[in-house]
């Protein structure tokens, strides 16, 4: 049996991982795969997490299965978090998943049950695993203009017109609701506006990926278009990781939500969620839930999460105006403004994937060839060496 597996392509962000672990250089920089590190280079666990931990330890005293939907006090804490009564409770459906991925396989899996012919459409470029993981399913999928190359800024004319073109009753557009990944390039509020009456007058409906709330500007600013689409909307759907925010990547910690037109089509969209966790992996992870649960419902946890998110916000912040300050320098132009425009964790420099290798070959800089940086993979000692390798290979 096994000889008729037929070798997968390796994925290149994880690709990245094995190659700079491997590389024997002692100043090289990894600025793949998307985890925040600290100056020091390490990916901290955060003080709440722990504190929140040793409450789980000192007060756990079963570990029996919770149910299909996981822990209820960690679902109605992220709709809080996510949502913030932006829609009536009583529309919400909501599951645990493994991790901000697992909601998003869910997510694809949910569209193909209910709407088989719909049309997933995908920023271009996007994270890969989302139009690996349709591919993988079968579905249909297309790509909305979404990255200017040139100004490194959203091709926003690009994106509408697409969608004006293309987009069908019923299609599903995907939509990354802060800190794009890959780009780092996002809508603004009024741009979200009119992608959402866009999306409206088709007749179609929008999913929303969040997978980095708190990293872009600021825990409510980053979930504000989230809130806008699903107030606006009769039916979307949902997509959070806690991966980053709460720095709990190992623990696969995530929930995908649905927002229906009303408490009856809410609880039929609440079975699914359910039957599909059931058929994927019955019951969900729940150790990162309950660390998540625990942080949101006590207030001193929460305020003290809330400080540390916001300093791991800002550092990535102050990284992005040295690095473009530096090449402003280097470069004698504003050139590379983009990078303290941009939000989140990624900045797509906009260059070649030869162009990228010959920094990973001369300088040991290791970011995905399609030339997305993760900006928490520096610190103010590296920014300097980064610059100097960007101006010697001539992005
Ligand atoms: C990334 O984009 O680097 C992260 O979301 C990690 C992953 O699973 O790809």
């Amino acid at each position: 049996m096994l000889e008729h597996l037929k070798e997968q392509p390796a994925d290149k962000i994880l690709m990245l991982l094995q190659a700079f672990r491997e590389d024997p250089r002692a100043d090289k920089i990894d600025l793949g795969v998307g985890v925040y590190k600290d100056k020091t280079g390490l990916t901290p666990v955060m003080r709440a997490v722990k504190a929140a931990e040793q409450k789980i330890w000192e007060t756990q005293n079963s570990k029996s299965y919770t149910s299909l939907a996981g822990e209820p006090a960690y679902i109605d804490a992220m709709i809080g978090l996510v949502l913030n009564g932006a829609v009536a409770r009583e529309r919400v459906s909501a599951v645990t998943t493994p991790g901000g991925t697992g909601a998003i396989r869910q997510a694809f899996e949910l569209i193909r049950k209910a709407s088989p012919d719909a049309t997933v459409w995908v920023s271009n470029p996007t994270w890969p695993n989302h139009v690996s993981i349709l591919n993988y399913l079968g579905m249909s999928h297309t790509a909305y203009s979404y990255f200017d190359a040139t100004t490194r800024d959203v091709d926003f004319a690009g994106m509408m017109a697409d969608l004006t073109k293309g987009l069908k009753a019923g299609d599903v557009v995907l939509l990354h609701g802060c800190c794009h990944n890959p780009t780092g390039a996002n809508l603004n509020a009024e741009q979200w506006d009119e992608v959402i009456a866009l999306i409206k007058a088709k007749g179609a409906v929008p999913m929303v990926d969040l997978a980095y709330q708190g990293f872009g500007d600021g825990l409510d600013a980053d979930a504000l278009a989230t809130r806008k689409v699903a107030a606006a909307f009769d039916e979307c759907l949902i997509a959070a990781s806690c991966s980053k925010n709460f720095g709990i990547y190992r623990e696969r910690t995530g929930v995908l939500m649905t927002v229906a037109r009303d408490a009856g089509q809410a609880k039929l969209a609440q079975g699914m969620l359910q039957f599909l966790n059931r058929q994927n992996f019955s019951f969900p992870p729940d150790h990162g839930a309950r660390i998540v649960a625990t942080i949101l419902n006590d207030e001193a946890l929460k305020a003290d999460w809330m400080a540390e998110l916001e300093e791991v916000r800002l550092s990535m912040l102050g990284l992005r105006t040295q690095l473009s300050d530096e090449l402003r320098r280097l470069t004698n132009s504003d050139r590379f403004d983009f990078i303290a425009r941009h939000r989140g964790m990624f900045s797509q420099i906009g260059t070649t994937a030869d162009k990228v290798e010959q920094m990973r070959a001369d300088s040991g800089i290791y970011m995905v060839s399609d030339s997305r940086m993760n900006i928490a993979g520096l610190n103010s000692d590296t920014v300097p060496l980064l610059a100097a390798a960007i101006v010697k290979a001539g992005v």
